[in-house]
C-alpha cells in the first residue's frame, strides 16, 4: 500500500500501531482501513517478539472519528449495509479475542466506531485534556452503534448508563469517562503515551488489568432479569417522549442492547446488524446525515462568498443592556469564548442583577462539571460591569441588547462611537428592528450589523449575523468567528424584515392564530404541530417567545409585505390584557412555578372563539406547514439566506423544525416542488391569497428544479 493509515513502531516486546489516515483531518475506519488494521492484527500476532500492543491516534487532538460516515452514505441496499457492518463486527471481534493484550492511549475525539473498537480491547488510558470525548454518536445519525457498542458499553459501564450515553447520542469529557468506567484511567496528556506502553509491558508480562466492581445499585437493578425490564421500561418511556416517536434509531439501540442482554454478545450482535442495515438505509438516516454535513460544512464557512478578509481576533466584548439578552450573551460569551466581557446598563441595580444571571451560566456549567472549580474561578473574573462606558476604551466587538426600540439603539450607537476604538464592531441583537435602520445613526455603517441570538441564549444553538448592504467583509466574517467561538451554529442573513427566522416563523403562527379564531382548540393545533415533530406546537411557542414580542415581529412584517401577515387582533387583545406568556405567568396557557400546566381557557373569550370545529389533523397540519414552506422559498428567492443549506439549518436549530424531515427547503424537495405547488393552489382557493404559490416555486415546477441537485 503506497499510503498506509497505520505507522508500527516496535519497541522491545511492545508494538505501537499508530493510526494517523493520510490526507484525512480526522482517522476514520472504512473498508481499506480495516483491511489494513487486519493484516497489522495478523503480522504481529505471529511476531515471536511483540507480546503487547499499544493503539495510538498519529493525529494530534483527535483519536478516531468512527466509521467513515461518507461510506455508509453511499450504501444503497440493505444487503451492502449488512455486508459492511458485519465486517466492521468481525474486526472488532478479533480486537477482543486479540492472543495478545492491546492497550489503547485516547487523546481527542473517540466517536462511535472509534469507541467501539477501544471498547474491545485490554485496556483503556484517556488524556484528560478538553478534546478528548467519547461517545456513541449514532443515533444522532439516524443509526445505531452496530460494531458490537450496544453490547459491550452496558456490560463494562452499566445498563443505564450506556443508555444513557447511547440514545442520545452523547459524547463526555475524558474524566466523566473515567468516572464512569469507560476508561480504566485518566493521566495528563503529556504522560499518556509513556502510560500506555508501560502498561503493555506490564500485561505482555502478565499483569491482570484494573477491573471495577459494580455498584449496589447496579447490582439491584441489574442484575436481574426483572430490575432491567424496569430499566428498560424507564427508557422506553423516556425515548418516546423525547422523539415523539420520529426516530427509530434510538429504539432500535434499545432493542440491541435488550436482546444481548437476554440472549447473548452474538445474538445480541446479528440483531445490531439487521437493524443498522434498516436504518442506515431509510430516509431519517439519510436526512440527519444531510444535517450534520451541512453544520460541518457550516462550520468553516467565512460567512461571505469567495476570498474572505482574516477575521478580528475578539479578544475584549462589550455589551450593552444588562437584561435577560445581554446578560446571557455575556455569561456566554465568557463561557465559550473566554473572552473578557464589560456588561454596560443605566441602572446599577439591573447590572448587578445582569452580573448575577451570567455569572449563573458559569456555575450552572461548574455543577455539572463541564468545567472546574478552577476555571470557574478564572472565567468568572473575566466578567464586570458598570454604569459608565469604562472599560470600552478597548472593545472589539459590542453586542447591543437594549430595549427594542430604535431610538434608544440610535442612541446607543452614537454614545459607543464617542468611546470604543475606530476598528470596533457594533452588532445588534436585535430581532424586529432593521438593522440598516439603526446603522442610519453610525458615522461608519461598515462596522455595522446585526447577531440575534434566541433565547435562552445558552440553550440555543442558532446566531443569526444580519449584514446590510454597507456592512464590511471584514465586520461579517469577524461576526460570524466569534459566533461560532460562542458555540453558536451562525448563519448569515440579509436584513430583511423578520429576517430569516422570524421571517418563515411569521405565517406559521399567524396562521396557528387563524385556526383558533375559526374554532380549533389550543390542543388541537399544538398537538398536529408536535406530531410533525416539532418540539413545540405554534401556540406554545408564542407564550414561550413572548405574546408582545411576537407581536411586535408581526406588526414589523405586516409593514413590509402587507395582508398575508396582517397580524391577528386577537393577539392585540391577549397583550392587552397583560397575557405575555410564560414569562408572565399566562398567555395560551397557564404557567404555575415556571411549569406549563394547562390550557387557559378564558384565552378563548378573549380571542373571541369557541373551541368546537373538529377539523381533520391533516388540514390544520397542511396550513400551517405550507404557510412555513411558502415562505421560506419566497425569503430564499429575496436571497435573505445565502442557500437552501442555511436556510435549512437556521429553522431547524432556530426553532426545532423536525430534522428528520431536513429543515423546510429539503422538505420541499421531498413532497416534490409540482406537487407542493398544487397543494398551495388548492389552499389559495379555500382559505385566500396568502397562499398563492412563491413565485419561485412556480418558476421551480415549470423547470422541475429542486433545491438540493440530489436528492
Ligand atoms: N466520517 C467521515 N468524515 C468525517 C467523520 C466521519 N466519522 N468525522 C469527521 N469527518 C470529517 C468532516 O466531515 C470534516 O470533513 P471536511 O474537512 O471534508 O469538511 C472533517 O472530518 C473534519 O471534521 P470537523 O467536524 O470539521 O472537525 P472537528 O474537529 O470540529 O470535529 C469530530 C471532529 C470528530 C468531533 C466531528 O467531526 C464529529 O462529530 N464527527 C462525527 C462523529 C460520528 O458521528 N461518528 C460516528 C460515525 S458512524
Amino acid at each position: 500500500m503506497t499510503h498506509p493509515a497505520f505507522r508500527i513502531q516496535r519497541d522491545g516486546a511492545v508494538a505501537r500501531v499508530i493510526f494517523d489516515l493520510p490526507g484525512a483531518p480526522v482517522n476514520k475506519i472504512n473498508r481499506a482501513v480495516g483491511g489494513e488494521l487486519g493484516q497489522i492484527l495478523d503480522q504481529l500476532a505471529r511476531d515471536q517478539e511483540t507480546q503487547a500492543l499499544v493503539l495510538l491516534s498519529g493525529k494530534p487532538g483527535s483519536f478516531i472519528a468512527g466509521a467513515d460516515i461518507d461510506e455508509f452514505v453511499a450504501l444503497k441496499t440493505r444487503e451492502d449495509a449488512y455486508a459492511l457492518v458485519r465486517r466492521g463486527q468481525e474486526l472488532i471481534n478479533r480486537l477482543e479475542g486479540y492472543p495478545k493484550p492491546i492497550v489503547v492511549g485516547i487523546r481527542g475525539a473517540c466517536l462511535g466506531g472509534g469507541l467501539e473498537a477501544a471498547l474491545a480491547c485490554t485496556y483503556r488510558i484517556a488524556a484528560d485534556d478538553p478534546d478528548t470525548r467519547l461517545g456513541l454518536p449514532e443515533v444522532q445519525l439516524g443509526i445505531i452503534p452496530a460494531a458490537g457498542g450496544c453490547q459491550r458499553l452496558p456490560r463494562l459501564i452499566g445498563v443505564r448508563q450506556a443508555l444513557d450515553l447511547i440514545l442520545a447520542g452523547k459524547q463526555v469529557p475524558a474524566a466523566q469517562a473515567f468516572r464512569l468506567g469507560l476508561v480504566d484511567e485518566l493521566v495528563h496528556p503529556a504522560i499518556l503515551e509513556r502510560v500506555a506502553l508501560e502498561t503493555a509491558r506490564r500485561l505482555a508480562g502478565g499483569g491482570r488489568p484494573r477491573r471495577r466492581r459494580w455498584s449496589l445499585l447496579r447490582w439491584v437493578l441489574e442484575g436481574n432479569p426483572l430490575g432491567r425490564r424496569f430499566v428498560f421500561r424507564a427508557a422506553r418511556k423516556q425515548v418516546l417522549k423525547r422523539t415523539g416517536g420520529h426516530y427509530p434509531a434510538p429504539l432500535a439501540a434499545l432493542r440491541a442492547v435488550e436482546h444481548g442482554l437476554a440472549y447473548g454478545l452474538e445474538a445480541g450482535l446479528d440483531l445490531e446488524a439487521a437493524l443498522f442495515a434498516e436504518l442506515a438505509t431509510g430516509e431519517v438516516s439519510r436526512r440527519l446525515v444531510e444535517i450534520f454535513f451541512a453544520t460541518t460544512a457550516l462550520k468553516k464557512d467565512t460567512g461571505v462568498d469567495g476570498p474572505a478578509p482574516p477575521p478580528r481576533e475578539i479578544r475584549n466584548l462589550g455589551v450593552v443592556g444588562a437584561g435577560f439578552m445581554g446578560s446571557a450573551i455575556a455569561g456566554v460569551a465568557v463561557a465559550e469564548a473566554r473572552v473578557d466581557v464589560r456588561l454596560r446598563d443605566t441602572d446599577l441595580r439591573q447590572v448587578d442583577r445582569g452580573l448575577g444571571a451570567a455569572r449563573a451560566i458559569l456555575r450552572q456549567r461548574r455543577d455539572r462539571r463541564r468545567i472546574t472549580v478552577y476555571e470557574y474561578r478564572r472565567l468568572e473574573r473575566l466578567l464586570s460591569g458598570g454604569v459608565g462606558w469604562e472599560g470600552f476604551g478597548r472593545v472589539d466587538l459590542v453586542i447591543e441588547a437594549v430595549f427594542e426600540d430604535l431610538q434608544i439603539k440610535r442612541d446607543v450607537v452614537r454614545a459607543l462611537e464617542a468611546v470604543v476604538p475606530e476598528h470596533c464592531l457594533i452588532a445588534s441583537n436585535t430581532s424586529t428592528i432593521p438593522i440598516a435602520r439603526i446603522a442610519a445613526a453610525s458615522r461608519r455603517p461598515d462596522r455595522v450589523l446585526g447577531m440575534h441570538f434566541f433565547s435562552p441564549v445558552e440553550r440555543m444553538p442558532l446566531l443569526e449575523v444580519i449584514v446590510t448592504a454597507e456592512t464590511s467583509p471584514h465586520a461579517a466574517v469577524t461576526a460570524v468567528a466569534f459566533g461560532r467561538r460562542m458555540g453558536k451554529t451562525v448563519i448569515v442573513v440579509r436584513d430583511e424584515p423578520g429576517f430569516w427566522v422570524n421571517r418563515i416563523l411569521a405565517p406559521y403562527m399567524n396562521e396557528a392564530g387563524r385556526l383558533l379564531e375559526e374554532g380549533e382548540s389550543i390542543e388541537a393545533i399544538d398537538g398536529a404541530m408536535t406530531a410533525f415533530g416539532f418540539p413545540v406546537g405554534p401556540i406554545t411557542l408564542l407564550d414561550e417567545v413572548g405574546l408582545d414580542v411576537a407581536l411586535k415581529a408581526a406588526r414589523v412584517l405586516h409593514e413590509a409585505f402587507g395582508d398575508r401577515f396582517e397580524p391577528l387582533t386577537g393577539l392585540e387583545r391577549m397583550t392587552a390584557d397583560g397575557r405575555l406568556g410564560r414569562k408572565s405567568g399566562r398567555g395560551f396557557y397557564v404557567y404555575e412555578g415556571g411549569k406549563k400546566r394547562h390550557v387557559d381557557q378564558t384565552a378563548y373569550e378573549i380571542v373571541g372563539a369557541v373551541p368546537r370545529a373538529g377539523r381533520p389533523r391533516d388540514e390544520i397540519t397542511r396550513r400551517l406547514v405550507f404557510a412555513m414552506l411558502n415562505e421560506a422559498a419566497r425569503a430564499l428567492d429575496a436571497g435573505v439566506v445565502r442557500s437552501a443549506r442555511d436556510g435549512d439549518v437556521g429553522a431547524i436549530f432556530g426553532f426545532g423544525f423536525p430534522a428528520f424531515r431536513g429543515g423546510p427547503l429539503r422538505y420541499l424537495d421531498g413532497i416534490g416542488i409540482a406537487e407542493a405547488v398544487r397543494t398551495l393552489a388548492e389552499l389559495e382557493r379555500a382559505h385566500g391569497s396568502r397562499f398563492a404559490p412563491a413565485e419561485r416555486l412556480v418558476r421551480m415546477a415549470e423547470r422541475g428544479e429542486r433545491f438540493y441537485p440530489t436528492g
